[in-house]
């Protein structure tokens, strides 16, 4: 019988200015702030469930259905340890002797891509958090930043702030608005096939620090800047200004992997078809009606108000058609195929081509709230079936 059982779920977040570069590597403290849009958990998620009774005899944490090892060196030991030691100086739980098992698992596939780590660690400060007494969001926000730093802004929901503090008390995210400040944006998210094995964020930012000029220049001259532009954009709902900046810094954040030396590439064709065709479709407005963006993968996350979302993803569903059943994969929220033949034939002019079968599905979804807790009978149920999985 479990002692005590807490499950939680925690939305990924996706940087619209990017953390890239640790100034302090093994605290995961950054060489400059960065701001995010939390993604709504309905499409994207991790659910952890975190169990303590006295009949288990070891800690263990499986994860999609695979057990991991909890060696002394693996983040989610060191987070576990970290908790426990507060929570023994700081409650009179006194729960730390108590052996664990954790099980966590994501609501999309793990190998698309998508930004696991950082709602994959979220969940976990949340809920050892919660199991141990320790609750404060912005303390656990410096808890989940040491699994992976941009864990710490997938606490809160809305548009985040990870600012760069000075140590590891001072390096936190702050929530700039909530969930429902800017209702009217949206998330289009573009999978890529593509199946290389790419240089990890952690391995990709330590060379990057250690080689690349322009990272330097753009942490200390540019990033403080555009942090509080965007903010501003965010806070008057200013989508111009907003898109701009967020494809300015996606553009400058892949500039400084070809700067780093030897150079990393993330972007592929298939990105780099999807920025074009952005720039086009915003040229042809006359005003910007789509944002991209790209993290340490080819996968494109386009920031769009919702008055565009049908139209950009029926434009999407013509230039990037997967030929056997002629039509893309669209998940989450719902959408209306629009006609687009006007903007298809000015796209064509402009040669933008289409690339059939080049991209794997697309998730249409919306900003949303920080982690939340889920009912008891969930968790037990939960901790038995992903559990069931493996043995
Ligand atoms: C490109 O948080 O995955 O997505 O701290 O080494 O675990 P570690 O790196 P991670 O890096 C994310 C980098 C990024 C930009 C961003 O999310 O800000």
């Amino acid at each position: 019988m479990f002692y005590k059982i807490v499950t939680a779920q925690a939305p990924v977040n996706i940087a619209v200015i990017k953390y890239w570069g640790k100034a302090v590597e093994h605290l995961k403290i950054p060489i400059n702030d960065s701001i995010s849009g939390t993604l709504s958990t309905s499409e994207l998620s991790t659910t952890t469930s975190a169990a303590l009774s006295h009949e288990f005899e070891d800690d263990k944490f499986w994860l999609n259905g695979t057990e991991q090892q909890l060696d002394d060196l693996s983040p989610a030991r060191r987070l576990l340890e970290e908790i426990r030691l507060l929570s023994k100086n700081e409650t009179n739980l006194n729960i730390s002797h108590y052996k664990i098992h954790i099980v966590s698992v994501n609501n999309f596939p793990t190998a698309a891509g998508l930004a696991s780590s950082a709602a994959g660690y979220a969940c976990l400060a949340f809920v050892l958090g919660h199991l141990y007494g320790i609750t404060e969001l912005r303390r656990l926000s410096t808890l989940a930043r040491k699994g992976s730093g941009s864990a710490c802004r997938s606490l809160f929901g809305g548009f985040v702030q990870w600012h760069r503090g000075e140590d590891s008390e001072s390096s936190i995210a702050e929530q700039v608005v909530d969930e429902k400040h800017w209702p009217k944006m949206r998330v289009v998210i573009c999978v890529v096939n593509d199946s290389k094995k790419d240089v990890s964020s952690s391995i990709g930012m330590a060379r990057s620090v250690a080689t690349s000029k322009l990272l330097a220049l753009r942490s200390k001259y540019i990033v403080p800047d555009r942090v509080n532009r965007i903010k501003e954009a965010i806070f008057n709902r200013d989508f111009e200004e907003f898109a701009e900046l967020t494809m300015q810094d996606s553009n400058q954040f892949h500039a400084v992997c070809l700067d780093t030396w030897p150079p990393i590439f993330y972007l592929n064709d298939v990105s780099r078809a999807i920025i074009n065709l952005c720039s086009r479709v915003n040229d042809y407005y006359g005003k910007k009606r789509v944002a991209y963006t790209f993290d340490a993968g080819p996968n494109a996350c386009l920031y769009v108000l919702d008055d565009f979302v049908d139209t950009f993803i029926s434009l999407i569903t013509e230039f990037f058609p997967e030929p056997q059943a002629n039509k893309l994969d669209v998940r989450g929220l719902a959408y209306k195929k629009s006609n687009t033949t006007e903007l298809v034939s000015h796209l064509k002019l402009k040669n933008i081509d289409s690339l059939p079968n080049s991209l794997k599905y697309i998730i249409n979804t919306s900003i949303g709230r920080g982690p939340k807790l889920c009912e008891s009978p969930i968790a037990s149920e939960h901790l038995s079936i992903c559990k069931s999985t493996v043995s």
